[in-house]
């Protein structure tokens, strides 16, 4: 096997307003975009000929990756005007997947496990598509499947929203975790030039035929559609990547960083390059800080992800929060998020000297991209 497509073309709206800059899928985990990761886990099994299936900000996507020499692989697109929908997608490049059976992949999960075990898995079922799947305690939000454990059938595929308990009780089951191993007699179930989804016009087809299988997936596995997931596998991954740092050769500490007298760095951390902290400063837990970031003197950040050019002065304290690209965070701030709801800043945003965004109990708090922050939000 040698192919892989990464469907990537979604409108990440409930990642708003994160992804009204950058496609969801260029979102950063630890400090690289989650497509980027999911190009070299492809890469680790001898793939390298990577198709990106891509329709909204497509423009963006090509420009980051161009024709994929950086990363040591092969990347072609096929673009959308409209997205097609997730086989509508995957449809347009038949040409390209016709000879031999793919992994596909939601361009928007954190994985880190095995992938020659799913292939060894495949072999063994010798099914149209194998999909890679967790057992969750809340199925309500994913594609739900009804299996056969020791076939390892899947005897029904019901997307979001089309299963429901008859008691309305919500109770551990697998689901689907949108990394799927297909063979290419999948394209005869999708119709060409149409708008069609993968989970809810081919996968229900496919069970009812006793062509598709499931397999359990270890390691890191986590969907980053909404903020509170998306800071949540970051700490996931770092901590997975922290434990296997030699072997996997990525170090989580960045080239060039400054560090002026006394820090506390409080672990887990990651710290992209060319990171500037001044004095006592008090860094993490579970913190991720990206490329060219400057940390001004008794600042304090923990549970937080700190994205790419972003400058921060002094005495600012960054709790549960999501800070975009490009941000200015002006002496004494204070962004304070809680358990349940972060404060997200988008790419761009300035906050003046003083000012307190503290997330309400109820909702996240979210500042649009470009806006600048003059007064109090409590
Ligand atoms: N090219 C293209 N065109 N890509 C698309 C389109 C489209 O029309 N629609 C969605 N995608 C991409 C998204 O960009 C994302 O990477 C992926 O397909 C999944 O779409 P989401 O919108 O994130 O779906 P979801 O998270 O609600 O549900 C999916 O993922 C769950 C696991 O995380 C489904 O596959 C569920 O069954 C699954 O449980
Ligand atoms: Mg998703």
């Amino acid at each position: 096997m040698t192919k892989g497509i990464i469907v990537s073309g979604g409108w990440g709206t409930r990642l708003r307003p994160l992804t009204c800059t950058i496609p969801k899928s260029l979102i950063p985990v630890v400090n690289k975009p989650v497509i980027e990761r999911q190009i070299l886990l492809l890469k680790t099994v001898g793939i390298d000929e990577i198709i990106l299936a891509v329709s909204v900000m497509s423009d963006v996507l090509k420009n980051y990756f161009k024709n994929g020499e950086r990363l040591g692989v092969n990347i072609k697109y096929t673009d959308e005007k409209n997205p097609l929908g997730t086989a509508g997608a995957i449809k347009l490049a038949e040409d390209y997947l016709k000879d031999e059976n793919f992994f596909m992949l939601n361009g928007d999960i954190i994985l880190n496990f095995d992938l020659k075990e799913m292939i060894k898995a495949h072999e063994k079922h010798k099914g149209v598509g194998l999909i890679g799947s967790r057992v969750v305690p809340d199925p309500s939000r994913y594609g739900v499947l009804i299996v056969e454990e020791d076939t390892n059938k899947i005897l029904q595929f019901l997307e979001k929203n089309e299963y429901n308990p008859t008691d309305g009780k919500c109770i551990p089951m697998h689901i689907n975790a949108g990394i799927y191993l297909l063979e290419p007699e999948v394209f005869q179930y999708i119709e060409p030039q149409k708008k069609v989804s993968i989970e809810r016009n081919v996968f229900p087809n496919l069970a009812r035929e006793n062509k598709l299988h499931y397999y359990s997936i270890s390691g890191v596995w986590r969907d980053i559609g909404k903020p509170e997931e998306l800071l949540e596998g970051n700490i996931q991954l770092m901590n997975e990547l922290l434990k296997n740092q030699q072997s996997k050769n990525e170090n989580l500490i960045g080239k060039n960083l400054d560090v002026e007298g006394k820090v506390l760095i409080k672990p887990p951390v990651a710290i992209g390059e060319n990171v500037v902290i001044r004095k006592n400063c008090q860094i993490g837990p579970n913190t991720i800080i990206g490329n060219n970031v400057y940390i001004g003197a008794n600042t304090e950040i923990k549970d937080t992800l700190i994205y790419n050019g972003t400058y921060i002065s002094e005495n600012v304290k960054c709790e549960k929060a999501i800070i975009a690209d490009n941000c200015l965070l002006h002496d004494d701030v204070q962004i304070v998020g809680n358990n349940e709801n972060l404060v997200i800043l988008s790419s761009f945003v300035e906050v003046l000297d003083n000012v307190r965004l503290i997330a309400p109990s109820e909702s996240s708090l979210s500042v649009c991209h470009h806006d600048v922050v003059r007064l109090d939000v409590e």
